[in-house]
């Protein structure tokens, strides 16, 4: 028997925006992104504002990622190192993490996968004409955003949901659509275009499991890239990068996204090593 979901999307963004689910900082930084004319001293403060990201910044910056001779001791110093953009990209991962590992199996499980999505998308920018790598990135991470949040919110209806479809993103949109009355594609879209995240990362999340024709494709290529991207990350949890390599190099959309043959060992390389760092940096 379903289990009546307890509120309608509108009531579960408010939901969400009351939880707090979201830290005010991930929203703010992005704004400060998108503000023409903003520098590092701008990031910064933003970044301050939250005493959580300001130490996982540094920690970031302090990595052997980046090899620093002496450490980073200021937010400042942590942001011109790790780059304004990357920033972003950090502060929105890490308001991400903050809903998915840790809380439960199934949230720390889609954590990952949208983690190594995120990576998978970035690689896969470097060899697309017209795709931007930051957009990507945040396109593979915030692309089930909806997912955790019917996994915090209403987790009684959505559990047992999500066990028997989470492996096959379409089925388990269509029973979302059955139970809630929408999906988390809609979800997700209907939450970041709330919180003023680019239209292009908005279209893509609400267009992710619906069928993606040779002609949308052409016209988004992020949303082309997001559904490559979601096979080759399955195809590494399969069968590792030899897998996802191979996946890559006869998936349908590969022509459309003009990314040659001998790029997919690369990319497929790049998301296993990438994705492990990130999660390890993250943790
Ligand atoms: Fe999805
Ligand atoms: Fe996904």
């Amino acid at each position: 028997m379903l289990l009546r979901p307890k509120y309608s999307l509108n009531e579960l963004l408010d939901h969400v925006e009351e939880l707090r689910v979201f830290p005010d900082v991930a929203v703010r930084v992005n704004e400060v992104i998108r503000k023409p004319g903003t520098g590092i001293r701008e990031m910064s403060s933003a970044v301050s504002m939250d005493p959580v990201l300001s130490g996982r910044l540094l920690k970031v910056a302090n990595s052997p990622f980046y090899g620093l001779p002496r450490p980073a001791s200021s937010v400042e110093r942590a942001v011109q190192i790790i780059g304004f953009h990357s920033t972003r990209d950090l502060a929105l991962a890490l308001a991400m993490s903050g809903m998915g590992s840790g809380r439960t199996e199934e949230a720390a499980e889609v954590w990952t996968h949208t983690l190594y999505t995120a990576v998978a998308m970035r690689h896969m920018a470097r060899y697309v004409r017209g795709l931007d790598r930051d957009e990507a990135f945040i396109t593979g991470l915030m692309h089930d955003l909806g997912v955790l949040i019917l996994l915090s919110v209403e987790a009684e209806a959505y559990v047992p949901l999500h066990h028997s479809f989470s492996s096959q993103g379409a089925l388990l949109a269509r029973a979302e659509q059955v139970q809630f009355g929408f999906d988390h594609a809609a979800l997700g879209a209907a939450c970041l275009q709330r919180w003023r995240l680019a239209d292009g990362i908005v279209a893509a999340v609400a267009g992710h499991h619906q069928d993606c024709l040779p002609e949308v494709a052409r016209r988004s290529k992020v949303l082309a890239a997001l559904h490559v991207a979601s096979d080759l990350v399955r195809a590494v949890g399969r069968g590792g990068e030899d897998q996802a390599a191979q996946v890559g190099a006869v998936h349908p959309l590969s022509a459309t996204l003009r990314i040659p043959q001998a790029a997919w060992g690369i990319i497929a390389h790049a998301i296993v090593e990438d994705g492990d760092e990130m999660i390890e940096m993250m943790s």
